[in-house]
């Protein structure tokens, strides 16, 4: 459940809330919000400031008590920065910490004013959808394995009201935050469930339950059986030595009459042990992780769906884990892809552009898409290159790519682009198959990337490389859910 969203335009002063939240800048200068409470209050904002206890460096906060006249008993304080610097990087920080700062206190509802400060060059809609989304993701606990507890639950953050006039253009914006936010909750939870119980049955059963509650979906499931008799020899190598047999997942939203569809393909390695080219032990528990391309783009449909957006839409899932076994593929195992274009297996841990490339020649073939985006957990030297910020964009279309960057930088949930040219093909030369699977050791954000074009031929393609965006590192580290916001804004505009 994401949080619950809503519009408030009551006096700050006596709304009913939990918590209220107010931005401070550093030079002390208050939002309109925080001066009208420091009014009724009798300065006690002012005060506040004038002792040292705030000071509106960026991602600062400070938590008031029983402020006289104002009925919320608890303001938050949250830092802003420079008033001259403040911009949609600093909104995003801010209404990130302001949830941080108050998802573990015992409190059900909080109303943010945030909304309420100018950032140069965004709308209302845009600070709206940026802050519920922010709070939501604040607000995201993992569950789903732990232990029931025997205390009662604690209270949790439930509600979160904005500061905003109620008019359509709200509305739609709240409405937006909803289908987004359960996206990404969607992808996180899926993201995050052990390989255990994430394999590809499970990732085919969320699909089903995807389609169940969505009238207007409709889903295709290819068994083992059905890719051997279509040919998936790349992906069916990757499967066979799992003990989960492979699914090959389709979901489809008939949203926009005739109109060719839009196509998501994502990544789904429930489990990446690298297969016989093993990975080593350290880290690889990171590895559950290899389904978020999968999960992310389930999280995209969802979003979409849940917006009943008008227009076609595919999601593509091939689910596969990949392990070492007697019956295992092996460094040096051809391969006949579906596509008919023959793969030596050089690296069995690359095995994600193996399962990819039948996805993307079936989802071409079957129904024809009028753009084809992946996104995978792809390499990791995609996060030597990008870092945890950016997620990883090839493509060859330019139209396609400023499209993405702008969803992406619009959401919060940004790409950075990276070359596909032809000069790089030459890596994948082989002396035993039309291509290889590895392309050496430059390059291999790129490598991967011209691997998988050459099974997209035809189409307006573009590959999203988030290895390095679609979890947080280390023991705690969670799912992100990216690139759902970056996905179903690029849907989102192209209705407009
Ligand atoms: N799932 C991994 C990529 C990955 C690694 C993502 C680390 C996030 C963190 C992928 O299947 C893989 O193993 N890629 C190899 C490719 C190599 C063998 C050419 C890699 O990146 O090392
Ligand atoms: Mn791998
Ligand atoms: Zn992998």
């Amino acid at each position: 459940m994401t949080l619950d969203f809503s519009l408030s335009s009551a006096a700050l002063d006596s709304a009913e809330t939990d918590c209220l939240v107010l931005g401070l800048f550093q030079d002390g200068s208050l939002g309109a919000a925080a001066h009208h409470i420091d009014q009724v209050s009798g300065g006690a904002i002012r005060r506040v400031i004038a002792s040292g206890d705030a000071s509106g460096k960026p991602g600062s906060h400070t938590l008031l008590f029983a402020l006289p006249g104002v009925r919320a008993p608890r303001v938050l304080l949250i830092g802003l920065g420079e008033t001259a610097k403040f911009n949609a990087g600093g909104f995003h920080r801010a209404a990130h910490e302001s949830v941080r700062a108050l998802r573990n206190l015992p409190i059900e509802s909080t109303l943010s004013a945030l909304t309420d400060l100018d950032v140069p060059g965004h709308d209302l809609a845009w600070r709206l959808r940026s802050a519920a989304l922010a709070a939501d993701a604040q607000a995201y606990r993992y569950t789903a394995t732990f232990k029931p507890r025997s205390e009662p639950e604690p209270k949790r953050l439930a509600r979160i009201a904005f500061v905003a006039a109620d008019d359509a253009a709200s509305q739609r914006a709240l409405a937006q935050a909803r289908a987004i936010a359960s996206g990404v909750r969607f992808a996180r939870e899926l993201g995050n469930l052990p390989p255990n119980l994430c394999n590809p049955a499970h990732v085919a059963a969320q699909a089903k339950a995807i389609a169940d509650s969505h009238a207007g979906v409709s889903l295709q499931v290819l068994e083992r059986e059905d890719m051997t008799k279509l040919g998936m020899g790349s992906l069916l190598g990757v499967a066979q030595g799992s003990a989960n047999p492979p699914k090959l997942i389709a979901l489809r939203w008939q949203g926009g009459g005739s109109a060719k569809p839009f196509a998501l393909v994502g990544k789904g390695i429930t489990f990446d042990s690298g297969g016989l080219s093993l990975k080593p032990g350290a880290g690889m528990e990171e590895m559950k992780f290899d389904m978020c391309g999968a999960a992310g783009v389930l999280g995209a449909f969802l979003a979409a769906v849940e917006l009943k957006l008008p227009i076609n839409l595919v999601c593509v899932v091939p689910a596969v884990e990949n392990m070492p076994d007697g019956n295992s593929y092996r460094p040096s195992d051809v391969l006949t892809s579906l596509s008919g274009l023959t793969i030596e297996v050089l690296n069995t841990d690359a095995e994600g552009r193996l399962i990819l490339c039948d996805a993307l020649t079936w989802t071409a073939q079957t129904f024809d898409p009028q753009v084809i985006i992946d996104a995978a957990t792809l390499t990791g030297a995609c996060v030597v290159a990008l870092g945890k910020h950016a997620s990883g964009l090839m493509t060859q279309d330019e139209e396609l790519a400023a499209q993405l960057l702008d969803a992406g930088t619009r959401t919060h949930d940004r790409a950075w682009r990276l070359p596909l040219w032809d000069d790089y093909q030459s890596q994948l030369d082989s002396g035993f198959a039309d291509v290889a699977n590895i392309g050496g050791k430059y390059a291999g954000a790129i490598t991967a990337g011209c691997f998988l074009a050459r099974f997209t031929n035809g189409h307006r393609w573009a590959h999203l490389d988030i290895a390095g965006t679609a979890w947080e590192e280390g023991r705690k580290g969670l799912a992100t859910g990216r690139p759902v916001p970056l996905l179903t804004q690029f849907l989102i505009d192209r209705c407009a």
